[in-house]
């Protein structure tokens, strides 16, 4: 019953294979309408719990369409209505929920509430963010980009900005699928040093973008950091912002990609998300045929 907690706890081997899973089920939907069922319905009978601390607009989504077109149910959950980690432990929740579906996918605040969760539920869980990571996001991402520019091994990725739970899994994916990582972004905003070794810094943004495959963004204040620290956060990363001028130093092909939610005009120009280089809609998109993938793998169907 494997859990995908994260990307560098999942064997190579099979990410690759989920990654080729995504891309065959995309394109057997191709022109489809999204209600569509597909044809196979790997996931009838099964239920499936998607529980959010957090806000999600294309987790949530992406993650419940992706169910229902592979067959199987959903229930959408608040973790502020259930007793998790405050009526009762964690422990308990995922013994209690392991009786009642089939799956789990959660997105929280703290690493350890995910690690809890695997750890006695009895049935496979998913990681939809942490703190610290964002596997499924990343998984998305190298479809995507595969899908445009072709295999993403020994390509160069460019990371401007926060070094935060985004950049940690694109950092655990370079290992896995073995391109190069720069970050650049401030000292005070480097990655946490468990990811040393990772990805090379270069806090000069134009030098770091230099022979760029791929150049990747993402919101200055993500959802775990206080608000009382935005106005130092922009001060130390307005000099990160993707504009045309850093794109232009890139590779002319380099693709621009950003998680999204994005604040325009602050980690990236309109001109850039809109522009010839973007491929953040298809990027979104991605979420749903990955996540399919993703929940095939754990569920073994
Ligand atoms: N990229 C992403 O995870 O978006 P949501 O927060 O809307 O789910
Ligand atoms: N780094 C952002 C990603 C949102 C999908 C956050 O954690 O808020």
């Amino acid at each position: 019953m494997p859990h995908f907690l994260d990307i560098h706890k999942t064997d190579p081997t099979d990410l690759r294979g989920i990654i080729d899973t995504a891309a065959a089920m995309k394109s057997a939907r191709t022109g489809k309408p999204k209600g569509t069922r597909d044809a196979d319905q790997p996931l009838s009978g099964q239920m499936v719990a998607l529980i959010f601390e957090k806000p999600s607009t294309r987790t949530r989504i992406s993650f419940d369409v992706g169910v229902r077109q592979m067959g199987g149910e959903t229930m959408v959950l608040s973790g502020k209505d259930m007793q998790l980690g405050h009526g009762e432990t964690i422990a308990d929740t995922a013994r209690v929920l392991s009786r009642y579906v089939d799956l789990i996918m959660i997105r929280t605040f703290e690493e350890q509430t995910l690690l809890e969760m695997a750890e006695y539920a009895t049935v496979p869980v998913i990681n939809g963010l942490t703190d610290r990571t964002h596997p499924c996001q990343i998984m998305a991402d190298i479809l995507t980009f595969e899908e445009h520019n072709g295999p993403i091994k020994g390509k160069k990725v460019v990371w401007s900005g926060d070094g935060n739970n985004v950049f940690a899994s694109f950092a655990h994916a370079a290992k896995q699928f073995d391109f190069d990582l720069t970050f650049t972004g401030p000292e005070p905003l480097q990655p946490e040093t468990a990811l040393d070794g990772l990805y090379t810094t270069e806090r000069d943004p134009a030098k770091a973008v230099e022979g760029a495959d791929l150049v990747v963004t993402d919101t200055w204040v993500s959802m775990h950091d206080p608000q009382s620290a935005r106005e130092r956060r922009h001060n130390q990363l307005r000099g990160y912002q993707v504009n045309q001028g850093l794109m232009d130093r890139a590779k002319p092909d380099a693709l621009f990609m950003h998680c999204l939610p994005a604040h325009r005009d602050d980690e990236a120009t309109s001109e850039v998300m809109d522009g010839p280089n973007s491929v953040i809609w298809d990027e979104a998109e991605n979420r749903l045929h990955a996540q399919k993938a993703i929940m095939r793998f754990c569920l073994g169907v």
